[in-house]
């Protein structure tokens, strides 16, 4: 399975465009919000990954992510030269996905919980139809929402609907066959003017072949659109990190355990991070007796 990470907003609800800041590389805590959902992505094994932004903001992402292969991974870039919704992500990684299997994931989700890894692995296998979650929030009206029956069957999806059906929103996590460039193409812009991914999941409920699964209250989906929200994530993370000495969406550390890079690299990346507690952290992982 392939991976793509549309990191796009500028973040038009946190900062005015006058301030030349791409949301995305703010840091969330210790870390640049996008490792977050890069994290998230090779977790699930995946490992050959496009990052969409736009044309002005490539370039930083380059700088940060490079190439990947320092973490043992692929990452390509591509351009999305106008915000024209998140189903366009799919059509501009066309020859990118090239017939396989493919998560898109928001750069601005954030994901965590116990059993995550083990959820992601089994999502990571899926050959046909489309997978989504479902996670409670208290307003679901600002995201697309799926209702579904006792047997977690989809009834509905809708996008940030003025009346929700039910208190489940769908997290910016999506897996899909290799049906979804395709359908991306056919759906018709939305009145916000977007091509919205929930067009494309009620495409694939419509012919049967959407399964949602909920992540319970043991898993935490942070938004981080908004200036609240934005320091709750980075609160939530060092909260974690400081109390169990283990850090969230640790690249470098994602990268060792699953065996994209050896101690030798990992040693690499720790000196140049030098004496940083990042740094410090990496160094910690190669003198540990009892890995995580
Ligand atoms: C988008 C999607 C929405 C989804 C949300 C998750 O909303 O359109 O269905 O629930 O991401 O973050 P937007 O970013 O456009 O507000």
């Amino acid at each position: 399975m392939k991976g793509v990470i549309l990191s796009g907003g500028l973040g038009t609800r946190l900062y005015p465009v006058t301030i030349p800041v791409n949301k995305q590389l703010l840091p969330i805590y210790d870390k640049p919000m996008v490792y977050y959902p890069l994290s998230v992505l090779m977790l699930g094994g995946i490992v050959e990954i496009l990052l969409i932004s736009s044309a002005e903001y490539l370039p930083l992402y380059q700088k940060v992510l490079q190439d990947g292969q320092q973490w043992g991974i692929r990452i390509e870039y591509a351009v999305q030269s106008e915000p024209k919704g998140i189903a366009q992500a799919l059509t501009i990684a066309e020859n990118f996905i090239a017939g396989d299997a493919v998560c898109l994931i928001l750069g601005d989700n954030f994901f965590y919980g116990h059993g995550l890894v083990d959820i992601l692995t089994e999502c990571t296998k899926l050959q046909q139809g489309a997978k989504i979650f479902a996670y409670r929030v208290a307003e679901p009206q600002h995201y697309g929402v799926v209702e579904f029956d006792g047997n977690q069957r989809v009834i509905s999806i809708e996008e940030k609907p003025r009346h929700p059906k039910s208190n489940y929103a769908i997290p910016g996590i999506y897996f899909f066959d290799n049906c979804a460039v395709e359908i991306a193409k056919k759906i018709a812009p939305s009145n916000r003017g977007e091509l919205e991914i929930t067009d494309v999941l009620k495409y694939y409920l419509l012919h049967q072949n959407l399964s949602v699964e909920v992540l319970g209250r043991g898993f935490a989906w942070l938004d981080t659109g908004t200036h609240d929200t934005l320091l709750q994530a980075a609160n939530f993370v060092q909260a974690m990190e400081v109390r169990q000495g283990l850090k969230i969406a640790c690249i470098e550390e994602i990268a060792y355990r699953n065996g994209y890079i050896n101690a030798e690299q990992l040693k690499n990346l720790a000196q140049r991070l030098g004496k940083s507690n990042y740094g410090k952290y990496l160094e910690d992982i190669l003198h540990e007796s009892h890995p995580y």
